[in-house]
């Protein structure tokens, strides 16, 4: 181990040119970088350029194999077992995958063509069966069952010997502990354990409001949880599973069971209660495998997870043994990688930007540079403590991740030297739209803006989140017409916008008359509202769509929730001091008033009646969790009517659950609500049961 080289930022001297030195200086910061990744659970650059400087130390030693020693990055798999972890050595070996760089979708071609030589195939020969998996980016799982228990759960190590993680890795609850009669007596499920994006993100939040250590992206958050010694920590850490492969099985020779595809094995291990990603699919000949790419490829941005890139298969097993190994690479599977999810760049300027709730974000100005498949030129730094804590400043070579629809963001600094002195970010002393003064509450990580809806950027902001589509759904009324609308001056408040006529929207550059049209349809149409809905779109602080439910439920009508005491709003469902009090304070001043009475008077309206009036609450005090596609009713529709008639609608399913709302293409929620015998009904049976029959 050596200090850092700075290979990245600094250019290599003309006389480390000499390939000896050079290696070694190449091994160097490879062994620091994986340390830095493996050992202390912080890595310090991106993937990309780890792989770069390992294929650049690759080629030279290939020119040079004299020069190739046991000890080399690329002569061992990275992977240390980290003190306090027990030891375990893997009955079946955990191989790595050959991996296709090229990120298009030709790549899968070379694979086939590969895969058909080493069979020995002609052209004449009918294509390969494969099944294409997504990779996902997490760390690989052994899991151990035996007489269909659960008695042991190893990560990867280096392949051989990988570390004891059964206390942390029972915590998941996607996991099952306990199996199906009738599985084979030993049995070693090999998948991804990973985090989905959206608990990255509130993981995430939640450490930078506590001043807590923040992750770099999921894999990283996923790999420190599954790796404590203490596993109160990782539950929690929200992890998540993919079932993908098998390690040691009772043979058939012993009862075990005879599987003829990868395919067929994937879906027993479905069958017996494992999570399956619904993606994987079975795909013939290379131009399916090349759809196979492009189309996951497409939809990478609104998967609920990461991945890399997808895995190809062979799937007849048969085949798989015949084509067998090469080092610790099967020839039968290759992964194929899209384009990295972080990459490094300079930070050319730090600006700020100020959002809804008046909160002032500092935004890196970037060098361009290509992420996550766009080309990224601001990337959000959250706040000045994550500034300070990363040590960013103007010029640095930064980190940047750039995953789903979710704002870039900038992770960590790349160490490099900085060459003169850079003054550390400051945050402005006034808001740079409006003037108003920028403060910090105690014990807020935020700098916010004073200026409230004095302040054009918070009128923005409270005009689209008023517009959203869980809101009051004005259909057209995007950013790019609210910027226009407010910088014109033509909208100062929510009522200005039901007082739009066709004149002044025509008059808005770029606006004709036809858009002009939809826009006044989409805002007359969204005139008829409930009362949820309107009382989020209000952007009251704390009053989110499940909030603004509860109050509907609770009090029938507006003037009963404006008129309530905090006393009162205590009473709510899920209803604390901080919510009642921002919800009595908002609706105390006047010209928040003000502000409803004219939507009304502009025809804003919803039904409302008092509380008795309302549907019967006969799911009062049940939870119902929705999986699937449902033949003919929306899942927003679905969950509009169970919470309507009392219900809570969960995400997850758990022994608390009292009805499992299953469509199709149902996956793992299904397989748990089996699993714990919770109630399993289809959409004609969800409408049965609101009818009131049923119960
Ligand atoms: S199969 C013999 N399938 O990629 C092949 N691996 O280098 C064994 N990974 O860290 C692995 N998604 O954890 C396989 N659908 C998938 C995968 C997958 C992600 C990871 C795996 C390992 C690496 C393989």
């Amino acid at each position: 181990m050596t200090d850092n080289l700075d290979l990245f930022s600094a250019p290599v001297p003309a006389d480390i040119a000499q390939p000896a030195i050079k290696i070694k200086a190449l091994r160097d910061q490879l062994n620091h970088w994986a340390h830095q990744y493996y050992v202390l659970d912080e890595p310090t650059v991106p993937d990309a350029e780890y792989d770069r400087v390992f294929r650049e130390l690759q080629a030279l030693e290939a020119a040079h194999p004299d020069l190739v020693t046991p000890d080399s990055p690329t002569q061992r798999v990275i992977g240390a077992v980290m003190e306090g972890l027990a030891p375990v050595r893997h009955t079946v070996p955990m191989l790595s995958i050959h991996t296709e760089t090229d990120t298009e979708a030709t790549g899968a071609q070379a694979f086939d063509a590969r895969v058909r030589r080493e069979l020995g195939l002609t052209d004449a020969d009918p294509a390969i069966e494969y099944v294409a998996e997504p990779k996902f980016d997490g760390l690989a799982m052994s899991l151990r069952y035996e007489n269909g228990r659960l008695v042991q759960a190893a990560t990867r190590g280096d392949g051989e010997v990988g570390e004891d993680v059964t206390h942390n890795i029972r915590t998941i609850r996607q996991i099952p502990l306990t199996l199906p009669d009738g599985v084979p007596s030993l049995l070693e499920v090999r998948g991804e354990v990973y985090m989905r994006r959206a608990d990255f993100d509130a993981l995430n939040e939640r450490q930078r409001e506590q001043g807590g250590k923040t992750f770099v992206n999921p894999r990283n958050a996923a790999a420190g949880a599954v790796r404590q010694l203490d596993s109160s920590i990782t539950a929690q850490r929200p992890l998540s599973f993919f079932a993908y492969g098998l390690g040691a099985i009772t043979p058939p020779a012993e009862g075990g069971p005879v599987f003829r595809t990868h395919f067929e094995m994937l879906q027993t291990l479905k069958a017996w209660g494992f999570p399956v990603a619904a993606q994987v699919q079975v795909a013939v000949g290379a131009t399916e495998l090349v759809a196979f790419h492009q189309q996951v490829g497409a939809s990478r941005d609104a998967l609920p997870y990461d991945i890399d890139g997808v895995v190809y298969k062979v799937n007849r097993l048969d085949l798989q043994r015949d084509l067998g190994f090469k080092t610790r690479e099967p020839r039968w599977a290759v992964a194929h990688k899209y384009p990295a999810q972080e990459m490094a760049t300079r930070i050319e300027g730090i600006d700020v930007q100020v959002g809804r709730t008046g909160k002032i974000t500092p935004v890196a100005r970037l060098a361009p540079v290509f992420v996550g498949g766009v080309t990224v030129t601001n990337a959000t730094l959250h706040n000045l403590f994550e500034i300070r804590k990363k040590g960013v400043r103007v010029g640095d070579t930064v980190i940047v991740r750039r995953a789903g629809d979710v704002i870039p963001e900038v992770v960590g600094v790349m160490p490099g030297k900085r060459t003169g002195y850079v003054p550390n970010f400051q945050m402005p002393k006034a808001c740079p739209v409006c003037g108003s003064a920028v403060v910090r509450e105690k014990g807020e990580a935020n700098h916010r803006c004073t200026g409230g809806l004095f302040c054009a950027a918070q009128r923005k902001e409270a005009i689209l989140h008023f517009a959203a589509r869980r809101a009051m759904d004005i259909e057209g009324l995007g950013d790019k017409l609210v910027d226009q609308l407010v910088d014109a001056n033509v909208i100062r408040t929510l009522p200005d916008l039901y007082r739009l006529g066709l004149t002044s929207l025509i008059a808005l550059e770029r606006m004709a008359e036809k858009s002009a049209q939809n826009v006044l349809a989409a805002l007359e149409k969204s005139k008829q509202t409930t009362l949820p809905r309107f009382l989020f779109g209000l952007g009251l602080r704390h009053v989110g769509e499940a909030t603004a439910k509860d109050l509907a439920r609770h009090f029938g009508t507006l003037d009963a929730i404006m008129d309530a005491s905090v006393e009162q709003l205590l009473e709510v469902n899920d209803v604390g001091p901080v919510v009642a009090q921002s919800l009595h304070t908002f609706f105390a001043q006047p010209h928040n008033r003000e502000v409803v009475e004219q939507l009304r008077a502009c025809g804003v309206t919803w039904p409302e009646g008092p509380v008795a009036e309302r549907a019967p609450q006969i799911l009062a005090g049940k939870t119902v969790v929705l999986t699937g596609t449902l033949p003919t009713l929306s899942r927003d529709a679905a969950k509009d009517m169970l919470e309507a008639a009392g219900a809570k609608v969960a995400g997850s399913v758990s022994k608390k659950t009292s009805y499992v709302v299953a469509g199709e293409e149902a996956g793992s929620k299904l397989a748990k609500a089996r699993e714990l015998g919770v109630p399993v009904l289809d959409e004609a049976g969800m409408l049965e049961l609101l009818s009131g029959q049923g119960i």
